[in-house]
This record gives structure tokens, C-alpha cells and sequence, in this order.
């Protein structure tokens, strides 16, 4: 087990500004960013919703349009100025219920965000909410789907798992979104995906890259309702355990969260990051976003992970924990 070891940043005095985090001279530093939710659904029709969608168009007119800001989102914008990271990874739902226009929408706020050589996306459960052919519409966010070497993936619509190399870092987005039945938001992979991710990390691990997987479900049983888990995850956990992976990481749970997936050489740090646009008092949820500055040294690959939580007081993100911890060495 990686040692983690956890601090809460000491009182800021009032009316001193935010500290900014100072990763280590050298590393690669990787944002996370998830489950934005930042469409609106105004101006939806009623022939747009007659399927699961009436159930989703209702959740974001009775609580998602009022928890998910639009000015908290304008704040982590302004903040990934200041934290300046090497890459972004956005792990699922930036929209609510999937249509078109959410696509067009989140994709100009993509280009916002970052152009597509530094930011990564996934899709969540919230992008493939109804259809068999959901998936066609990821081609608005193609720039930011794509493999290196498959810059024309929008034709087939096969974008995962996706393979980008930074520096000595390999991201490995896989999509675990589908339809599932009304009130369940349950993800899984299918085995072409799992074999094509056997593939990658063996072949990125022989090159000595540090593998990053990314996926919005998270991966380890237990760590999100049933209603909401990803069917086969054993299966999954197989392929980690027999190629290895270095740092797995996902949405949807809207809090933070931290596992471990057991393989022979050490167990691999399985983190959830919030929500990066929530503010829910009556659930404590709080917008945040992570930041891990990966470095290398003589005995391997080292993590910094630096908490960004959004401050009502100042209307600003702002440092709120850290952890360092060692990863796997395959
Ligand atoms: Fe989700």
C-alpha cells in the first residue's frame, strides 16, 4: 500500500491571497477535472424528452441547475490559469442528459478550458443518457477524444481506448458510458476495449511510461451505489493486475475518493475527484478539482497531490489538502 499522508493546509489570515501550489522542479503535472455539468437545459422541448431524459430534465430543474454553477466553473477556468498545469483530464458529464446541443455547448466551453494537445476527455453516463448510437455525437469533442496517431477517429467513432503520450506520461481513456435503464447509471467495458487496454499497457509499460488510465465509473466494488457501478469490474481488474498501470483515475461519484486495485508488484492508487462545479450545502459537497505533480527518481515514480477546493468567501479556488505517496514500480 502507497504511503499516503494527508495535510490540511494551515488558516489562511484574512485578506491574504490564496496560495498556489508549487509542484517539484521537474515533474509533470496533471489536473483532474469531473462531472461539470455545466449545460443548461433551457429551451428543451417536450419531444426531446420522451424517454429516460424526462427523469433527467427533472433532477436539473429541481437540484442540478441550482448546485452546479456556472460561476464556479468560470472560477476553476481562472484558477488552471494560475495552477498552470502540463495537461488537463476531464473524466465525464459535462452535460446532464446528452443532446445535441449539450454536446455543442461543452465542447466550446472545451476549447475554453484548453487547446486539445493539453486536455483530455472521457465521456460519463451523462453523455451516453439514452440510444444506441449516443456515441456519434462525441465527434463535436473529437479534438479532444483522440488518439495521437488516430487524429481521424471521429470517422469511425472508435476513439477508445484512447492513447496520449506527454513526455514520460501515457493517458489511457477508456469509455465505461452507456444507457442503462431509468434510475440506474450503471458503466462497463466492453472486451474489445479491455483487450485494446491490455495491449496499451503492456506496451506503454515495456517503454517505461508512467500509465495513467482514465475512466468515469469508478473501478473498485464498493466505492459508489450499486445503481451506479461498473458491471464487470473484475474483469478490469484483471487486465491491471496482469499489464499493470502506475495511476487509475475517474468521476462520478461527485466526492472525493481514494482505493487501491492489488497487483503483484504493489497496489495502484485508484482516486476520484469531485465534482469541479458542485456546491451543495445540504449534502456538504463542495466543488474541487485535484492536481499530481508525477516525478521520477532512483527508486521510481512519486505522486503529489494537491486538492484545489472552491471558497464561497472568496469566490476563488483555493489549496485544501495534500498527500504524496509512492506508486507501483512493475
Ligand atoms: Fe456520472
Amino acid at each position: 500500500m502507497p504511503e499516503v499522508k494527508k495535510e490540511r493546509a494551515p488558516a489562511r489570515p484574512a485578506g491574504a491571497p490564496p496560495p498556489v501550489p508549487t509542484p517539484p522542479t521537474g515533474s509533470f503535472t496533471l489536473a483532474h477535472v469531473s462531472d461539470l455539468h455545466l449545460t443548461s437545459l433551457k429551451g428543451t422541448t417536450i419531444a426531446q424528452l420522451l424517454n429516460k431524459r424526462v427523469l433527467g430534465y427533472l433532477s436539473w430543474w429541481r437540484k442540478r441547475r441550482r448546485v452546479h454553477r456556472l460561476d464556479i466553473v468560470e472560477a476553476l477556468l481562472e484558477d488552471l490559469k494560475t495552477t498552470r498545469p502540463d495537461h488537463i483530464a476531464v473524466t465525464g458529464d459535462l452535460t446532464h442528459i446528452g443532446l445535441p446541443n449539450e454536446f455543442a455547448d461543452a465542447g466550446q466551453w472545451l476549447a475554453r478550458l484548453g487547446p486539445p494537445d493539453q486536455v483530455t476527455v472521457i465521456p460519463g453516463n451523462h453523455e451516453a443518457y439514452v440510444g444506441k448510437k449516443w456515441s456519434a455525437q462525441l465527434s463535436a469533442w473529437a479534438p479532444y477524444l483522440n488518439s495521437d496517431d488516430k487524429p481521424d477517429s471521429f470517422r469511425t467513432g472508435e476513439f477508445f481506448p484512447s492513447l496520449r503520450i506527454r513526455g514520460k506520461v501515457a493517458l489511457i481513456g477508456l469509455s465505461s458510458a452507456k444507457p442503462s435503464l431509468p434510475f440506474l447509471a450503471v458503466g462497463s467495458l466492453d472486451e474489445k476495449q479491455l483487450n485494446r487496454l491490455a495491449s496499451l499497457l503492456k506496451k506503454t509499460g515495456e517503454a517505461g511510461l508512467l500509465r495513467v488510465v482514465l475512466i468515469h465509473h469508478p473501478p473498485v466494488p464498493g466505492t459508489i451505489k450499486w445503481r451506479k457501478r461498473l458491471i464487470g469490474s473484475n474483469a478490469f481488474a484483471e487486465v491491471i493486475a496482469r499489464c499493470g498501470a502506475e495511476l487509475i483515475l475517474h468521476g462520478h461519484t461527485h466526492t472525493e475518493t481514494f482505493s487501491e486495485m492489488q497487483t503483484p508488484a504493489g497496489n495502484v492508487p485508484v482516486i476520484g475527484a469531485p465534482s469541479a462545479s458542485e456546491m451543495n450545502p445540504h449534502s456538504r459537497r463542495c466543488a474541487k478539482y485535484n492536481l499530481y505533480a508525477i516525478e521520477r527518481d532512483d527508486d521510481g515514480w512519486s505522486l503529489k497531490m494537491l486538492i484545489r477546493s472552491y471558497s464561497e468567501e472568496s469566490g476563488q479556488f483555493e489549496k485544501d489538502q495534500e498527500a504524496k505517496m509512492r506508486l507501483p514500480q512493475f
